[in-house]
């Protein structure tokens, strides 16, 4: 197995790894050492099924189960997959392309936002593994942009690392969206359906092996104790300096890559396909810190809430 650097900061490659078999020791430390290193690693040449993408992903932490609309089977016109998979490619539930926008109630379009999946809820987040099982080629988009909060955050000013030190972040489903530039108005309807509510996080991290790291993700709108316009004026400078450029790795998929990112230290945001020709067929498992397999609406007391 090799581990090999993407950019200059973050990122890398692990080619030579078997995900067809139970992970063993070695594998699990070296993933976990290239991800406390790296925060965002693509395993490449992963030809592993769902079920198979699921057995290596526990071997890491327990999965966070995607969350249903309460009452229903599986999301609403998703591929029908494997439930303990988030579906994120433009397949519809028959595996027919979904034009890109052509769905006015889609969703999606919040992905392309730097964000950091499930800040919008309480669970103990940790990576998200992504599956490139369709990929189209590089020429037609479909790029998935990383970037380091870590290096962002060491890169501060100290008054602003002693300003927010001790700042709590405010992280809302239905105001991501907003901030995504989601037209449509948000009614006590749509909040019913997806029912989350504004939810805390520290804005400032720190990881288990010592790094601090900002969290603002795409769905923080505010901090706690501050006034609406203040606290979204601090997210927005936040955000606008750990996306700049120089903090920012574009991934571009090959079939078969496995791609971890960690949820608590960097952003992600997804680019759009430029063409309705090719299939990108992304399947995700999501883990957490610690606690048990569920999903965040059972984890929350949500899932009966309409
Ligand atoms: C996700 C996501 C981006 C992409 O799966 O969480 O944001 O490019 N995906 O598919
Ligand atoms: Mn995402």
């Amino acid at each position: 197995m090799q581990v090999n650097p993407l950019h200059p900061l973050f990122a890398a490659e692990l080619v030579g790894a078997d995900l067809t078999v139970r992970p063993n020791e070695q594998l699990v430390r070296t993933v976990e050492d290239a991800m406390a290193l790296y925060g965002v690693l693509a395993i490449r040449d992963a030809e592993i099924s769902d079920e198979q993408q699921i057995m290596f992903s526990r071997a890491f932490g327990p999965l966070e189960i995607p969350s249903r609309v309460p009452g229903a089977a599986r999301p609403v016109g998703k591929r029908r997959i494997t439930p303990e998979i988030f579906y994120a490619g433009n397949l519809d539930h028959d595996g027919e392309i979904v034009p890109y926008g052509s769905d006015p109630k889609s969703l999606a379009k919040g992905a392309e936002r730097f964000h950091t999946d499930s800040s919008f809820h309480t669970m103990p987040t940790k990576w998200s593994l992504l599956h490139g099982v369709e990929t189209p080629p590089p020429s037609v988009g479909g790029d998935t942009w990383f970037v380091d909060a870590r290096a962002a955050y060491d890169d501060l000013s100290d008054a602003m690392k002693a300003r927010i030190e001790n700042l709590v972040g405010l992280h809302d489903f239905w105001e991501g969206r907003k901030l995504a530039g989601f037209k449509a108005e948000i009614t006590p309807e749509m909040r019913l359906v997806i029912p989350f509510p504004t939810v805390k996080h520290s804005l400032v991290r720190t990881m288990p092996y010592g790094r601090k790291t900002i969290y603002v993700g795409g769905h923080c709108f505010g901090i706690e104790g501050m006034g609406a316009e203040e606290g979204l004026a601090l997210v927005e400078e936040l955000y606008a300096h750990a996306t700049q450029e120089k903090y920012v790795y574009r991934h571009q998929w090959r079939q078969w890559d496995l791609v971890i990112w960690d949820n608590r230290c960097t952003m992600h945001a997804a680019t759009p396909l430029l063409s309705d020709r090719y299939r990108r067929d992304m399947r995700r498992t999501t883990i957490n810190e610690s606690g048990p397999e569920t999903s965040a609406y059972e984890w929350m007391g949500l899932a009966d809430a309409a």
